[in-house]
């Protein structure tokens, strides 16, 4: 495929979720299925919640994180330089879109090295697809993205659904799991795995585990439909019965949580969080921290990098009001306890 064509598709992809067009239909989140179990006898001291948390070693102020969209032409360059600026000021990691258009070319090094400059010293995340990555001289192709970005993470997404829908999708995956044990070993920096909206379950998160993965990010159904974008970009008849497949986000966190026994990995809680409460619900779930894309593309077209900045305050604001009323010092009190399933809604 021509960078061309890649850079027109990431365009389109933009397009299409700077609206809601591509949300699920049928299928939601999941989360209005819990409600938070009210604890009159609070003597938790709301000034004194700290929500910081360690991201692989770094220190970061809210658990929240920028997930990977875009990048690849000026414009779309443009809108990761606003999130780096936003992503600097709160202190949280920037997931960068897929670097596939920067392999072969040496043309993005300059504004990748801004994005750098400017995200300053938050983790920067890169990223590639799954069907990327199963060639031979992965580790040597995420290595060089590694330089050219400065990045100090690397995504995997996998979207086996969104390769399905697409026109000339890449859906063989073979050798998957033996290329993320490889550059997991030996790209020399950590590895995150995600879906993009259909959710990592239980079992798929378990053999990432023993893989060696330590970051895994659910990436839910409820939020954006990759089967959407696709649909919508083809123009195809938006009955297609994919529109709505996957695990809900509230369902996967759940499901991968229990892992926690077992395993030491963090828990990145992403699919359709849209608000504080879905935040907040996320991580009462054990999700050790939140990301969201498309509200966070809202957020920037409406108020720019303050509207971004000022939405991820308010959110946590109310995550603080949140833990107050329900008991809970810290994060630690607040995951696992303090949900109860309702059918309250009239
Ligand atoms: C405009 C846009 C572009 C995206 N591009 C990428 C990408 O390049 N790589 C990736 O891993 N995920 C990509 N995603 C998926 C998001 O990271 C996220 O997993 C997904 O949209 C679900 O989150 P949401 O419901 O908060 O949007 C993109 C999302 C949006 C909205």
């Amino acid at each position: 495929m021509s960078e061309e064509s890649i850079r027109l598709r990431k365009k389109e992809h933009l397009e299409i979720c700077s609206g809601d067009a591509a949300a699920f239909r049928l299928k939601s989140n999941g989360f209005e299925k819990y409600d938070f179990r009210h604890y009159a006898l609070t003597e938790v001291e709301i000034g004194r919640i700290d929500l910081s948390l360690r991201f692989f070693g770094n220190k970061i102020d809210y658990p929240f994180m920028i997930s990977c969209m875009t990048g690849g032409s000026d414009e779309l360059n443009n809108i990761n330089l606003s999130l780096a600026e936003a992503a600097n000021k709160l202190n949280i990691p920037i997931g960068l879109g897929s670097l596939r258009y920067a392999i072969d070319t040496e043309e993005h090094n300059f504004h990748l090295s801004k994005i750098r400059e400017t995200a300053g010293g938050v983790p920067l995340l890169g990223n590639i697809g799954a069907a990327q990555i199963v060639s031979a001289d992965s580790v040597k192709i995420i290595k060089s993205l590694i330089k050219k970005t400065g990045c100090d993470i690397f995504v995997v997404h996998l979207n086996p659904l969104q390769e399905l829908i697409q026109k000339s999708g890449e859906i063989n995956f073979k050798g998957l799991r033996k290329a993320l044990k490889k550059i997991n070993e030996h790209i020399g920096v950590p590895v995150i795995v995600k879906e993009v909206g259909a959710g990592i379950s239980g079992d798929a998160a378990k053999e990432l585990l023993e893989l060696g993965i330590r970051g895994i990010d659910v990436a839910g159904a409820g939020g954006t439909s990759w089967a959407g974008v696709e649909i919508i970009r083809n123009k195809d008849d938006e009955n297609n019965e994919f529109w709505d497949w996957g695990l809900p986000t509230s369902q996967c966190i759940l499901e991968v949580n229990k892992l926690k026994n077992k395993y030491k990995f963090l828990l990145i809680g992403s699919g359709g969080v849209n608000t504080a409460e879905e935040a907040a619900k996320a991580l009462a779930m054990g999700a050790d921290m939140v990301a969201s894309a498309r509200v966070v593309l809202h957020q920037l077209n409406a108020g720019g990098v303050t509207g971004v900045t000022g939405m991820i305050q308010n959110w946590f604001e109310t995550v603080k009001k949140i833990m107050y009323l329900t008991g809970a010092q810290t994060k630690e009190d607040f995951n696992n306890k303090l949900l109860m399933q309702v059918n309250n809604t009239r």
